[in-house]
Parts: structure tokens; sequence; C-alpha cells
């Protein structure tokens, strides 16, 4: 087919007197001095309800960066009345006109919107530089470089002709519309739920996180300059439950693309299943949702590398990566030496404001979240099972400010070692080097989530061991490294159990999702 080789997109420095630095400082400053009013996009429309909500920066949390419009239940039909009237055209539009915007879109990116796009991210979700680079810029792009290389793969799945006969698939999009509904902690995953299944020529209803609104208008921006035809993506903001109920409510819904909660993902799951006499199709049913993910070392293990792993895979972004280590399992014999490293470690990360590139730790995403991990810190405090290593400080004053925190635990089920916190807080069983088959079983029984977890190890039976051991506790599963920063074209990326459907996002597994194919048969 020819498409431009997919490239994984370089992740830029952002060393002190570097141009990017500067750019991204300019963009940063100019979104937080703008206010910015985010309508509906419905169609060629840009509807202003007039009910309002302000978006805040996490870190500042009485700064108002904007307002965006509520949809009422007329808006979202009219949304899906709009996808539905432009799906003819979208889905009969060459393939390859699809796979250029969404390149052009990638290209965007990559340049001109590349500062706006960080910089939204870091303002609406406190990310800090690095982070907002590797998500909003690098893996945005490659979702959309490698995802038109995927489609083109699959298009060449053809079957076997004869001299006489021509047989061939068409890979046509679901009949009827497809509703994505995004989640606040990736940039990237906002815009690949609602990309990827338009790229197949699907209709969408995009319902982005309230927690994400501000770059989500940038991608909105992006899709728009790159030629995404009006009414191919409808944005809706607004009551999530209103409007999932409004969505499934239509015959013509044809498939859910969905980051988030367990709970959320399964109740729909379930009124998909009352509703599933009224639909025109079977829908698609395609959902990432939670995690409680694991680290664990082996005896042979290197320390430091353990440390390191721990440290990153449970701090980055505060801890709230769907991927992100929040438990680890760490053997008697290294415990003093991976302690002291993680101690170190941590209080070597500064927290503050993002604006700042030399702070690692920034806030959390809500009062919500804040609230619930302070909550669990405190009973940390007083539980006899359980100590505070570091961290353990919180305030809300400015910003959601949680210190990043490590509980070290006698129980193998405490609370915090099951229940998921989406936040800074780590928690750590230190078990009897003996032990370390029987940990393996308590590390895949403990959690009734599977999407991310990690061995460390440098003992070829034992990294064999756990591999085996842990088969279904893990979608994506890292030997000697930490569990996050999953990269597209190199480690797809999906959970199994309650964290989701495991249709593995940046792969073509998943851009099989949204197409039903026709099977065509011509005799000469
Ligand atoms: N790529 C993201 C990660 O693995 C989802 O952390």
């Amino acid at each position: 087919f020819n498409v431009p080789k997919a490239v994984n997109e370089p992740v830029k420095g952002y060393a002190p007197n570097s141009p990017e630095k500067a750019a991204v400082l300019s963009a940063y400053k100019e979104m937080w001095n703008t206010k910015i009013d985010v309508p509906l996009y419905i169609g060629s429309e840009e509807i202003r309800t007039g009910n309002t909500k302000n978006m805040t920066a996490p870190h500042d949390h009485q700064h108002i960066v904007g307002t965006y419009h509520l949809a009422e239940k007329g808006h979202v039909q009219k949304a899906i009345a709009n996808a539905l009237e432009s799906r003819t055209a979208w889905a009969n539009m060459a393939w390859e006109q699809r796979a250029a915007i969404f390149l052009k879109a990638a290209e965007l990116i990559a340049g001109p919107y590349r500062a706006r796009i960080n910089a939204a991210t870091m303002i609406g979700q406190s990310k800090n530089i690095h982070q907002a680079e590797i998500d909003a810029a690098c893996e945005l792009i490659d979702f959309l470089r490698f995802n038109v290389e995927f489609m083109t793969q699959i298009y060449a799945d053809q079957p076997k002709s004869a001299s006489d006969m021509w047989n061939r698939l068409e890979y046509r999009p679901l009949e009827g519309f497809v509703y994505a509904i995004t989640p606040f902690n990736f940039t990237a995953i906002a815009a690949n739920l609602p990309a990827s299944a338009a790229m197949m020529g699907n209709v969408v209803v995009w319902k982005p996180s309230d927690s994400q609104v501000f770059s989500a208008k940038v991608i909105i921006d992006v899709f728009k300059e790159a030629g995404v035809p009006d009414g191919v993506i409808n944005v809706v903001f607004g009551d999530a439950l209103m409007i999932t109920d409004t969505v499934l409510a239509s015959r013509d819904f044809a498939g859910i693309h969905f980051t988030g909660s367990t709970h959320v993902f399964k109740d729909i799951w379930a009124k998909i299943g009352t509703n599933i006499h009224h639909y025109k199709t079977y829908p698609r049913i395609v959902g990432e949702t939670g995690g409680k993910d694991f680290i664990i070392a082996h005896p042979s293990a290197n320390p430091k590398q353990v440390a390191t792993g721990i440290v990153r895979g449970a701090f980055e972004f505060q801890g709230q990566k769907c991927s992100a280590a929040s438990r680890a399992y760490v053997p008697q014999s290294l415990w003093p030496a991976i302690k002291e490293q993680l101690i170190t470690d941590t209080k070597s990360m500064k927290m503050g404001s993002p604006e700042d590139f030399s702070n690692f730790i920034t806030a959390v995403i809500h009062e919500g979240s804040f609230d619930k991990l302070a909550s669990f810190i405190d009973q940390a405090k007083k539980d006899a099972d359980a100590e505070i290593i570091v961290g353990g400080n919180y305030d809300k004053s400015v910003g959601y400010f949680i210190e990043p925190t490590i509980i070290v635990t006698t129980d193998p089920h405490y609370s915090t070692m099951e229940t998921e916190l989406f936040g800074p807080v780590m928690t750590i069983f230190v078990y009897e080097d003996a032990k370390w088959s029987e940990t393996l079983k308590l590390v895949d029984s403990t959690s009734e989530y599977a999407l991310t977890g990690a061995v460390f190890s440098q003992d070829r039976y034992a990294i064999e061991e756990a591999t085996t051991a842990l088969q279904n506790a893990a979608g994506n599963f890292y030997i000697n490294d930490k569990p996050t920063g999953a990269i597209v074209g190199m480690q797809p990326f999906g959970g199994a159990r309650a964290s989701g459907t495991n249709d593995k996002a940046g792969s073509a597994l998943n851009l099989l999702r949204w197409a039903s194919p026709r099977t065509i048969k011509e005799t000469f």
C-alpha cells in the first residue's frame, strides 16, 4: 500500500535553554491567561448551551482557565443524528483519504500544535512536561501513524481467489455509530478512542472526561484542521450517565470504545445487554478499565533496578497511569538496600506546579481523588500493620498535592494492597526469600484486575516461573522494567480480567473491532 512507514516520534528533552522549552512555556503562559469557552461540536455547529462548568488547573484550583458547555438530552440525540447523516459519505470515502487526514493530524501535533497540546495537558491535567511530551505529543502521534499502518495490514489480509473467481474481504465500518468515552489521564488515549474507530470509516459520538476538556479542545482543533469532515466525530460534554443512557437508547448504537472505571464499564455492559433486542446490530464492546498493577522482585534482582522501577512505576504522573505500579513484593534479603534507595529517590522528587520544569510530582486530578488518597494515608498512619516509610503529607490549599507515599505492610491483603487508589501511594509487602513461589500465587490471587505487572530477577528460571505463574495476572508483563510506558508499535497495550476486554490499543487487533467485513465472491 506504500503508506509512509510509521516511525515512533522522538521524545524531545526540554533542556533549560532549548527552543522547545521556550515554545511550551510561551504556550503555557498564553493559555493560562486566556479563558477559553468550549462548545459542543455537533455536525458543522458549535453549540453553546449556556449551561457551563469551569475548567481549573489541578495544581491551582482557584484559577479558572475556561468554561465548557454541557449537553442536554436533545443535544446528544442531535449528535447521533449528525453522525448518522455523515456516515455514508465517510464510510464510502477511499481509505487513503481517511488515512491521509489522520496522518496530517499526526504531523500537525508533531509540529505546529506540539507546544499547545503539551501546555494544555500540563495545565488541565497537571502533567509535568516530560509526562506531557510522552503522552500528548509522542504517544498521540504514534497512535495516528501506526494505526494507519495497521489499517493497511488489515486491508491486505484477503482470501484466496481462482482464475474464474475473485474472492475479497471488504472491511466495512460498523452499521451505526461508535460511542467513545475517554479518560483524563492520557491525552493520547482521549484522541485515539474516537480516531481509531473513525479511521476505519466509522462515525463517532465522543464524550471526553470532565477533567480533560482543555486538551480535548486542542485535539478537536487538530482534527478539524487536518480535514476530519463535520459530523464524523461529534463531541458532547456533560452528565455521563444521561449522555450514556441517551446513546444506548439509540437503535443505531453499534459499539463503544471506552477507557475508564471498571464499575462504569460493567454498568454500561449490563445496559447494552438489557437493550440488546432493540439494536440493529450486536454492538462491539471494547474497554480498558481498572488496575492494581504489581511489581515483584526475586532475591536475585538488582536492588537499585527494583527501587528505580518502583519509584518511576508508582509515581510518574502522580500514579495516575492505568499502568502505574501500586503494590510491590520484595524479598527480605534485598529489603534493606531497596528501602534505603526508595527513601532517597522518593525524597529527591520535587513537587509543585508543572510550569517549573524541575518538578517531577504535581497535583492529583481533583478533590475527590485527593480526599480518597488522604483518607487511605490517614488510615495507614493509624493501622498497626502498616507503616509509612516516606511521604504521607498532603495539602489542598492551592492545588491537590499529595506527597509520593510508600506504605510497608505486614499483611499482604492490607487495604491498599487490594484497592485501586489511582494516585501516588505505593504499598510494599516484604516476603521471606524461601516463599518466592508462594508469593507468585499471592500476586496472582490478590487482585481482580490484570492490566500491568513486572518481575525483577537476574535468574532465568525465576523469570520463567514468574512468567508462567502470572500469565493471567497482567495483559502487559514487564521483565526487569517498570510496568508503565508502553510504546505504540512496540508494546500493544491492554489488560484482562476486570481490567478490560484486552483489545490491545495500538495494534491491528483493536482496529479490527471497528470493522464489519463483507465477503464478496465474484465469478467470471
Ligand atoms: N502507554 C501508557 C502506559 O503504558 C498507557 O503507561
